[in-house]
């Protein structure tokens, strides 16, 4: 099988079964809603933070494949990372959509690595990250 169709496989397993779709019940996540100018598309990502740590994180939102699979992988990633861990990952994301080569502890992030040869596919890769640098700098103000 070639790279490129197992990054596939991995991007459509997670837009199909996304990891972590939902929301929290109760009031203690932070709450982020962005959305992707380009496309109108839009995610709410929601974090639970205990002693500068990310517990829990789920996400609701409508969006293409390359958007909510990397939704679905970045939730699954970030639970557990303390706020400075998950902001490295999120500069690390931003410098893969460089076309820069990184590694993730969570491997199927890398299964995005393509989306840099297409830049207007760059928005819907990165929403979710974004939300999550959003949600921390909110947590860091608190
Ligand atoms: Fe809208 Fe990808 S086309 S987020």
């Amino acid at each position: 099988m070639q790279l490129d169709d197992l990054y596939r496989r991995v991007i459509m397993d997670h837009y199909k079964n996304p990891r972590n779709r939902g929301t929290f019940e109760d009031g203690e996540a932070v709450t982020v809603a962005l959305n992707n100018p380009s496309c109108g598309d839009r995610i709410t990502l929601q974090m639970k933070v205990e002693d500068g740590v990310v517990k829990d994180a789920k996400f609701q939102g409508e969006g293409c494949s390359i958007s909510l699979s990397s939704a679905s992988m970045m939730t699954d990633a970030v639970k557990g990372k303390s706020l400075t861990d998950a902001m490295n990952m999120a500069e690390n994301f931003s410098c893969m959509m460089k076309g820069e080569e990184v590694d993730f502890d969570y491997e199927d992030i890398e299964a995005l690595s393509g989306v840099n040869k297409f830049p207007a596919r760059i928005k819907c890769a990165t929403l979710a990250w974004n939300a999550m640098k959003k949600g921390i700098e909110k947590k860091n103000e608190e």
